[in-house]
């Protein structure tokens, strides 16, 4: 068992990929604070997690605000009392081409994929250092790393995850904290669905693997740095994305 006896933080866990990782991580041995906004499908994902074996407790937040991420770290510090892992999961899409942009829907996708990735990381750090060791791990996007047509808002946020994450491995390297991120391509989850047909079909071709992503690619690359196996990997960047062409 890859994590045998390590707590893990994820966000977003209620659904997509989050919730095939905290499948993958209790079945890997780690006990699990299952993080969401989404408070009834978190409650269920805690309680069939359970219903497997795994000590999984669903924690309500909203990672916009710091206020609810410092009562969720609070609760799960005294539910588990130490932290091994977060990955900074939960993110949202409010697409639309730069001139049509909203600026609410501008500012929502960076308070939440970006600024809630600050957060979390800020509330969970102090245990991890005191710890001597902890692994944080944030979701990019091949939006991240290439920009994508329509995604002003996530693109920014998704660039922005990797400049953090860069300057955490540098500030927390020394004292036994990896950081890292995962730049997904497209995936098989909600998120994607809103895609119209012909631009999928685009991805496709331009995507060196014969199937898109499904989340068990996205949550394998996430168990690799949560493990001790990720020990000397600090401050890059996994891109799962079948050798996408940018
Ligand atoms: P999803 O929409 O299936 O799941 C996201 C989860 O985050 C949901 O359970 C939702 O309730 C939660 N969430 C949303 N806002 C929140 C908030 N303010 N506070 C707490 N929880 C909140 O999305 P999916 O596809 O599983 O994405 C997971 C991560 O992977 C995201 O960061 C996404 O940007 C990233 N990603 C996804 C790709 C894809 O193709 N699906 C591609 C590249 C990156």
């Amino acid at each position: 068992m890859r994590l045998a006896g390590k707590v893990a933080v994820i966000t977003g866990a209620a659904n997509g990929i989050g919730a095939v990782a905290a499948t993958l991580f209790g079945q890997q041995g780690a006990q699990l604070a299952i993080v969401d906004y989404n408070e009834q499908a978190g409650e269920a994902k805690a309680e069939k997690l359970r219903a497997d074996g795994v000590n999984a407790v669903f924690f309500q937040v909203d990672v916009a605000s710091q206020a609810s991420v410092k009562a969720m770290a609070a609760n799960v510090l005294e539910t588990f009392g130490r932290v091994d892992v977060l990955i900074n999961n939960a993110g949202i899409t409010k697409d639309a081409m730069t001139l049509k942009l909203e600026a609410a829907d501008f500012q929502r996708v960076i308070d939440v994929n970006l600024t809630g990735v600050f957060y979390c990381t800020q509330a969970f750090l102090p245990t991890m250092l005191a710890q001597g060791k902890g692994k944080v791990i944030s979701t990019s996007s091949i939006a991240g790393t290439g920009g994508n047509i329509g995604q002003t808002n996530y693109a920014a946020s998704k660039a922005g995850i990797i400049g953090m994450t860069q300057t955490w491995a540098k500030e927390f390297g020394p004292k036994g904290i990896n950081v890292n991120a995962v730049a997904p391509g497209f995936i098989e989850t909600e998120m994607i669905e809103t895609i119209p047909a012909k631009i999928l079909e685009r991805i496709r071709q331009m995507t060196y693997a014969p199937r898109l992503g499904k989340p068990e690619d996205v949550a394998n690359a996430y168990l690799f740095l949560a493990s001790d196996e990720s020990d000397f990997v600090n401050g890059t960047v996994l891109e799962v994305d079948g050798g996408m062409l940018k």
